[in-house]
């Protein structure tokens, strides 16, 4: 046993007295796997380092931006020359143009893009600009996906189709969750009875195509289609939520994944974060002109912020697109992506441990179950003890993965052979 002091548990005490729970992000404090947080000092390629001075071959990527590792020169300089100029003005720059320009040409289903600052904002901000568009109040979402942690999105399914959802946290009035419907993921009959019940009041349907909120589950090619024919019959928008599939598991995002398997899809409105802020504070949403012509200072709906469009931000997320568009940029994740998941479907094999997996471009999920659930209930019977033993396991072998069963993980362009041998050595022996 090591007598040198935890510099870890120091901190996570010393931060429990300052801040609710030690942390500002709740799944931070470990809670699901229990022991220590690491307090993180320095992120360098595909590694980051705890208090402590340890290393470890990160797989949470500050949770999908980091695409390119951590401290990527490009980005680095862009982001150092930015800071030099100013970090606020309050007023527009080149830049916010730049980066809108840059987004709207790898996603052609979007005319005009509005930059915000963080996931949650984006999508509130979705949701309002749909209902303001359609006149209408009700929304669809899909239980196991999350956007972000604005009241009428904190809502579970309520106790059948007729009636509207209950809030999952205190803090959110019933009257605020009785517009959102929570439907089962890829499930289309519940999908076709509660358009034939609501369809005519929906505003939108909110959905995070490949959800990345309950470990790793795609939404089928068919419930997707399906999707798309209805809210196009019921004059609903259907709004990709792409804060961690964006710029992440293709340069188009899910939506251009799904428009190679859906000749001519394409989603009314989209939102952007994570990899589009390239670690800093940014994201977006989109649509037609037509849809986006509705907002302040055009329109009726009403959206704005202090430090939207933030010029050091800006210069991040535009480093960081220019250099996941560069040709073969990709593939070669994907191909990183899928020899990590390959391996440790084989190790698991070899351990007579069950094991599913899936991924799609720089992101990745595994189940410890023989094949691949379908939705947010089917995620939840996963072994969680045995799931927390492999999350400590690999820890304590300086492999961090996300500390929850049901979160994705992610692969960045920095990680080299060596490091997912090495995890796939640590993996080894956390299953023996
Ligand atoms: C799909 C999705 N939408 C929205 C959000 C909220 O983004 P933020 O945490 O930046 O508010 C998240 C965050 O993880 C997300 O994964």
């Amino acid at each position: 046993m090591s007598t040198e002091p935890d510099l870890n548990q120091a901190l996570f005490e010393r931060a429990q007295k300052v801040i609710p729970g030690g942390v500002n992000s709740p799944v931070r404090a470990f809670r699901a796997v229990g022991g220590t947080p690491r307090f993180i000092t320095r992120g360098d390629g595909a590694y980051i380092f705890d208090a402590n001075g340890r290393r470890y071959i990160d797989y949470i990527g500050s949770w999908g931006p980091m695409i390119l590792g951590h401290g990527h020169p490009a980005v680095l300089e862009a982001v150092q020359k930015a800071a030099v100029e100013g970090f606020s003005f309050g007023a527009p720059t080149e830049r916010e143009v730049e980066l809108a320009e840059a987004i709207l040409a790898l996603v052609p289903s979007m005319e005009q893009v509005r930059l915000v600052s963080s996931g949650t904002e984006a999508t509130m901000s979705a949701i309002r600009l749909a209902r303001g568009a359609t006149g209408r109040s009700k929304f669809i979402k899909f239980e196991g996906c999350y956007h972000g942690h604005t009241d009428a999105l904190l809502v579970k399914a309520g106790s059948g189709l007729a009636t509207f959802g209950n809030p999952t946290s205190a803090g959110v009035p019933p009257e605020v969750a009785q517009h959102t419907i929570v439907l089962e993921y890829n499930n289309l009959t519940q999908l076709e009875e509660a358009f034939a019940l609501h369809g005519k009041a929906l505003a939108c349907v909110m959905i995070e195509p490949i959800a990345g909120n309950m470990n790793f589950v795609r939404a089928s090619v068919p419930f997707i289609k399906r999707l798309r024919e209805l809210c196009t019959e019921y004059g609903a928008l259907f709004v990709f939520d792409e804060v961690m599939t964006g710029f992440r598991v293709a340069l188009g995002g899910a939506q251009a994944h799904y428009a190679r398997l859906i000749p001519g899809f394409k989603p009314d409105m989209s939102v952007f974060g994570k990899v589009i802020g390239g670690g800093m504070p940014l994201a977006a949403f989109g649509a037609s002109r037509a849809i986006m012509s509705h907002l302040a200072p055009l329109g009726s709906v009403y959206q704005a912020g202090t430090l939207s469009g933030n010029p050091v931000a800006t210069a991040c997320g535009l480093a960081t697109l220019r250099e996941i568009a560069k040709p073969g940029f990709f593939e070669a994740l994907s191909t990183k992506t899928r020899t990590l998941t390959d391996g440790l479907k084989t190790v698991a094999r070899e351990n007579g441990v069950p094991f599913s997996t899936d991924s799609e471009g720089g992101m990745f999920g595994f189940f410890l179950m023989d094949q691949l659930p379908q939705n947010y209930t089917t995620v939840m019977t996963t072994d969680k003890e045995r799931f927390n033993r492999f999350f400590h396991g690999m820890l304590d072998r300086g492999v961090y993965l996300a500390p929850a069963l049901y979160e994705a993980g992610f692969v960045s362009a920095a990680h080299s052979s060596a490091d997912l041998d090495a995890t796939l050595d640590a993996a080894r022996q956390a299953l023996r």
